[in-house]
């Protein structure tokens, strides 16, 4: 069966009170439409058509990369059915067409596929929730056999239409020969003016059609963003079920309200996480890794027995068995550690390859350089990368030992198990076995301190 689903994301969001388009703000690290089309890609869409109208341009370079967007504008916003018409000439004339919303965007996959299995040629499917409080929403009536009949909008409602608590998501599926005929039908003959994408429900009993409703596994699911609140109030589910997730696969997790993933973890066994971790893009932590407290980890893999402590953060890295890392240490991108490879306090290793049994433990900078076997790289020594236009490498053999606060000015080459003397400048090659010291000569001169006049 063909299905085209149809993602409304024209609405202005004004109460995000922001200048980026509400369906761009993001829900775990990923956008909030992000989310719904990724949903929508799960159940197999054919084809996925995106209503825009205000921020159109952002929306749409945001997924530039997308290729499966097909994009529709509405340049007015006219109302939820004039929204859906926007795509209508692009619908296949058969199948069903799923109607969802850019600022809805923790709808499941599984709820959805539920919806569509409902529709038959005969069948609409429509999601609804119970609510104690359903002001705002559209009402759903039914009849005396508790069939559906009609939506009523808020603003349309009469008292008694106003005590019903089961209200319309805005999320459903129709048969889409079905939509080609009534959305032009639709009327704003209404409260609000608007061609209501809620009076299809109608007109489908009308021309015969049963309609069929579902109610998702958690309301949650169906909550709409207007605010910064309610951002924070999904957020939170959501992080919620994310953490959940993690736990369910043997990861202990000290907090969860203080655990955040904004992207896709793989763990492996006794993975143990403390508080006030953030875990982004696609993180990888094999077994018995060790989480302290207050780290960033994004885009890494860390191998099995690897400790990061406190404070430390880590972006696109690749760690080794059982390395240590931290407290305050921050590697950056292309950073590799082998097994058992230290990087200690203050150290910050970008682009570089520390070999296996290596230690950096205090307070460096080792830029662009590949650092052998059981290197020693003294406290505050400075690979000089970078001469104001260029990087040159830096390369540092097995069994060499850098002295404390040395500079290595690149290009330069460190031999194998060669020894640079504490404050050097190196600026040749060191050959193997042997010691540099390059630093002024120490003299010890007769001196008396000044005295104050
Ligand atoms: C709509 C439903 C209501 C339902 C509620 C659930 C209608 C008429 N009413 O009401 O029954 O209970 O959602 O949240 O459908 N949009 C456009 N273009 C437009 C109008 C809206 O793209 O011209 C988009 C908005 O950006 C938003 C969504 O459609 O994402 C819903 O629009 P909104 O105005 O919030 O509908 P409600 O009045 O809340
Ligand atoms: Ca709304």
């Amino acid at each position: 069966m063909n299905i085209d689903v149809v993602v409304l994301a024209a609405g202005q969001g004004s109460r995000m009170k922001s200048d980026l388009p509400k369906v761009l703000h993001p829900i775990a690290g990923k956008s909030m439409l992000a989310h719904v089309l990724d949903s929508a890609r799960s159940v197999k869409a054919n084809a996925l058509h995106v209503v825009v109208g205000h921020g159109s341009d952002k929306v749409k370079s945001h997924f530039c990369d997308d290729n499966d967007i097909q994009w529709a504008l509405q340049a007015e916003q006219k109302g939820t059915g004039h929204a859906v018409k926007m795509a209508l000439d692009n619908l296949a004339p058969s199948g069903v067409t799923l109607i969802l919303y850019g600022d809805v965007p923790l709808i499941q996959a599984n709820t959805l596929q539920a919806l569509i299995d409902l529709v038959t040629s005969k069948t609409m499917a429509l999601l609804t929730v119970n609510m104690d409080n359903p002001t705002g929403y559209g009402r759903i009536k039914r009849d005396d056999n508790q069939l559906v009949t009609s939506i009523v909008e808020q603003k349309d409602a009469n008292q008694q239409e106003l005590s019903i608590q089961e209200v319309n998501t805005g999320i459903m599926a129709v048969p889409t020969e079905n939509l080609h005929s009534w959305l032009p039908q639709l009327s704003s003959d209404n409260a609000q003016g608007e061609y209501y994408l809620t009076d299809v429900i109608a007109m489908a009993v009308t021309s015969g059609l049963t309609v069929e409703t579902l109610q998702p596994e958690f309301a949650e699911e169906t909550y709409g963003v207007n605010n910064r609140a309610q951002q924070a109030e999904l957020e939170r589910w959501y992080q919620a079920r994310l953490v959940n997730e993690l736990m369910t696969q043997g990861v202990t997790v000290l907090d969860p309200a203080r655990l955040d993933i904004r992207g896709s973890v793989s763990v492996g066994r006794d993975v143990v996480i403390d508080a006030n971790v953030i875990l982004e893009g696609e993180v990888v932590l094999g077994d018995g890794v060790h989480i302290e407290a207050n780290c960033i980890i994004k885009n890494s893999s860390l191998a099995a027995g690897s400790v990061i402590k406190a404070f430390s953060h880590i972006d696109s890295a690749q760690v080794s068995e059982a390395c240590d890392i931290g407290p305050y240490a921050r590697l950056r991108p292309g950073t590799v550690l082998e097994n058992g490879a230290k990087v200690g306090n203050f150290c910050e290793v970008k682009k570089s390859v520390i070999g296996a049994g290596s230690k950096v433990n205090h307070l460096s900078y080792i830029g662009d350089a590949t650092v052998g076997k059981n290197v020693n790289i003294g406290a505050g020594t400075i690979t000089c990368n970078y001469d104001g236009v260029n990087k040159f490498k830096t390369e540092i053999k097995d069994g060499a030992f850098i002295g404390s606060n040395s500079s290595l000015v690149a290009p330069v080459i460190v031999g194998e198990n060669a020894t640079v003397a504490a404050g050097s400048t190196i600026t040749k090659e060191v050959e193997a076995a042997k010691l540099a010291v390059a630093r002024g000569k120490q003299v010890n001169l007769k001196w008396q301190r000044p005295t104050k006049a």
